[in-house]
């Protein structure tokens, strides 16, 4: 996902908002890419947890990490040139307050990108549904003792829309140019849209 927004993050004064950041992998490597241009890199979650790991992770030339929740961001309007979500969006517990909020905070003409989990169609995916929602929960949780995020998962990417429903919220939202590339047949994709 980063390379897909080199262009913004090779700008000098460009504004970058990683949301639902975790432990920081996606914003990490926003700041590769932004380190030459010295654009900002804003990493945010609502879970300190995850943020002092983040913190734990940085060195010198590191994203700011932020404590907030997505749904209410504590930044201005128009604020940022691209907002970014890997595997956090999906989590989020009223996905059109998430979409409104991005829209809110990016400049006219800012980007957001919104890479998450998704269901394959057709028969891969019938198999991969089979895998996900049955197999990969006993598999895991024989494995690590723990059985909460092997069951979270599948329930959370099952209760994700639809690329054609997500696209359809996002433009309802007032996202220009929405658009869905999915990755390996669709277990993965990237929302990409304009302010
Ligand atoms: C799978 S992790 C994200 C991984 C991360 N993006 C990365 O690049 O490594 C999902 C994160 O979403 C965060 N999250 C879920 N709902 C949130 C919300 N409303 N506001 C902020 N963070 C949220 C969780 O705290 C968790 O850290």
């Amino acid at each position: 996902m980063t390379r897909t927004f080199a262009i913004i993050l090779a700008q000098p004064n460009a504004w970058v908002l990683d949301l639902c950041c975790g432990t920081g992998d996606m914003a990490f490597a926003l700041q590769r890419l932004a380190t030459k241009s010295g654009a900002t890199i804003l990493g945010t979650d609502f879970s300190h947890a995850m943020l002092q790991r983040a913190y734990e992770k940085s060195e010198e030339t590191s994203p700011r990490w932020i404590e907030a929740d997505a749904l209410n961001l504590p930044f201005s309007d128009g604020q940022f040139d691209l907002v970014t979500a890997a595997f956090g969006f999906r989590n989020l517990a009223d996905y059109n307050t998430g979409l409104r909020e991005i829209l809110r905070v990016l400049r006219p003409g800012g980007e957001c990108g919104i890479l998450d989990f998704g269901e394959p169609q057709g028969l891969m995916g019938q198999a991969y549904r089979l895998y996900f929602r049955r197999v990969l929960p006993v598999i895991g949780t024989a494995i690590s003792g723990v059985r909460g995020p092997y069951a979270y998962l599948p329930a959370s990417v099952a209760r994700f829309p639809s690329p054609t429903e997500m696209l359809e919220r996002m433009r309802r939202e007032g996202f220009q140019q929405a658009s869905w590339t999915p990755y390996t047949f669709g277990i993965a994709g990237l929302y990409r849209g304009k302010k």
